[in-house]
C-alpha cells in the first residue's frame, strides 16, 4: 500500500473578534477567570453571511492552493461538523459543487471535537488503498448557534471557524496510523441538551444548545487523553524527542498544559495555543491551530506533530503527521 501525507491545509477565521469583555456580563463572570480557567483571551463568531459551507469553501480553497492540486483533483470530500444544522443531505455534497470538484464523493461525519483527526484516518486510509488519490478534509463549526449565551459553562468557550487540509500519496510515510476510540458510558457529558422531537412538544420551544459537564469533562480529557497520546506515537514508532510540534485539540490551555506534562514534551516541541485567540472551535480547532503555527513560524514544512483530538460522544483520535 502507498504511504501518504497532508498536502496543504488553509483555514478561515470569521471577521467579529469578541473579548471576553462581550461574554462575562451574561454569565456572571470575569476576564481574569475565563482567561485563568481556559487560557482564551478572544474568540471569532461568524456573522449571518460566515456559513458553515461558505466557510468551508474559503478555507477549502486555501488549501488546494497550497497544496498544488486542483478541485477537479479532488476525490472525495469529508466534512467534518456538529453544526449543520440541515442533518440531510451532507454540507459536504454542497461544498463540493462550490469548489467545482464534482462529482467527488462526498459525506459528514458528525465525530464532534475529535471530527478532523477521524476524516484525516480516513482519508490517509482511503489514498493507501487508492480507493481515492486527493481527499479534501474539512473541519468546520459555527458553535455560537447552538451556544446558550447565558450557559456559564460553554458561553466563554466555544467559537467558530473552519480548517482544511488536502490528503494525497506521498513517497514517504507522512500520516501514521490513527488510534482512535469512543467511550460511550459518557454520552451525557458533552451534547444537545434536548432532542429536536422535544423541542417541538414544548409549550415555548427553545433551542437545543450544547451542555458540557465541565469539570468531567476536563478531568477525562486531561488524564485519559495523554495516554492516546502516547499510543500514537508508540504506533508511529518515534519518542517525545523526535516530535517538531503537539497540536492537541483546543479545548482549554490548561488541558493542553496537563497533556504536555504527562507525555513530558521537552522544550524543543512547539505546542499549539490557538484558544487563546479563536477559543474552542470543536472539530476545526486542530486545522486552525497547525496553521497558525505555520503562519508564525513555530513550525515548517517536514516537521512530525503529534495531532491528539477529544470530545463528544465521548470520541477521540490521535496521529502523527508530517507537516505540509
Ligand atoms: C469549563 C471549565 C473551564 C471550568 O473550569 P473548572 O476548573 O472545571 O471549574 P468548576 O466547574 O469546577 O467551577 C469552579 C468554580 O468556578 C465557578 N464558575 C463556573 N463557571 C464559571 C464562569 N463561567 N465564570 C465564573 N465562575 C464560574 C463555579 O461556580 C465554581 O465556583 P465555587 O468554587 O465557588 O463552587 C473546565 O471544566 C473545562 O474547560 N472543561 C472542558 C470543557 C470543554 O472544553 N468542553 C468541550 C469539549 S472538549
Amino acid at each position: 500500500m502507498r504511504h501518504t501525507r497532508i498536502r496543504g491545509v488553509g483555514t478561515y477565521r470569521p471577521r467579529r473578534v469578541v473579548p471576553n469583555s462581550e461574554i462575562v456580563g451574561r454569565i456572571d463572570s470575569t476576564d481574569e477567570w475565563i482567561q485563568t480557567r481556559s487560557g482564551i483571551k478572544t474568540r471569532r463568531f461568524a456573522g449571518d453571511d460566515e456559513t458553515v459551507q461558505s466557510m468551508s469553501v474559503a478555507a477549502s480553497q486555501v488549501a488546494l492552493e497550497r497544496a498544488g492540486v486542483s478541485a477537479y483533483d479532488i476525490d472525495c470530500v469529508i466534512v467534518a461538523t456538529v453544526s449543520h444544522l440541515m442533518q440531510t443531505p451532507a454540507v459536504a455534497t454542497l461544498i463540493t459543487e462550490d469548489l467545482g470538484a464534482t462529482p467527488a464523493a462526498a459525506f459528514d461525519i458528525s465525530a464532534a471535537c475529535a471530527g478532523f483527526c477521524y476524516g484525516l484516518a480516513l482519508a490517509s486510509d482511503m489514498v493507501r488503498c487508492e480507493t481515492a488519490t486527493n481527499v479534501l478534509v474539512i473541519g468546520v463549526e459555527k458553535l455560537s448557534e447552538i451556544t446558550d449565551p447565558e450557559d456559564r459553562g460553554t458561553a466563554f468557550i466555544f467559537a467558530d471557524g473552519a480548517g482544511a487540509a488536502v490528503v494525497g500519496p506521498s513517497q514517504q510515510p507522512g500520516i501514521s496510523p490513527v488510534v482512535w476510540g469512543s467511550d460511550g458510558s459518557k454520552y451525557d457529558y458533552i451534547r444537545q441538551i434536548k432532542s429536536w422531537d422535544d423541542v417541538f412538544t414544548e409549550d415555548k420551544p427553545q433551542w437545543p444548545n450544547l451542555h458540557v459537564a465541565g469539570n468531567p469533562v476536563f478531568r477525562w480529557a486531561s488524564f485519559e487523553m495523554a495516554k492516546v497520546a502516547k499510543q500514537a506515537l508508540d504506533l508511529a514508532e518515534i519518542g517525545v524527542e523526535e516530535l517538531d510540534a503537539f497540536i492537541p485539540h483546543q479545548a482549554n490551555m490548561r488541558i493542553t498544559d496537563a497533556m504536555a506534562r504527562s507525555l513530558k514534551l521537552p522544550d524543543t516541541v512547539a505546542i499549539a495555543r490557538d484558544i487563546a485567540d479563536q477559543g474552542n472551535t470543536s472539530a476545526a480547532s486542530v486545522p486552525l491551530a497547525m496553521d497558525r503555527m505555520l503562519d508564525e513560524g513555530a513550525i515548517k514544512s517536514g516537521d512530525r506533530a503529534l495531532l491528539i483530538a477529544f470530545g463528544a460522544g465521548l470520541a477521540y483520535a490521535a496521529q502523527v503527521v508530517t507537516i505540509p
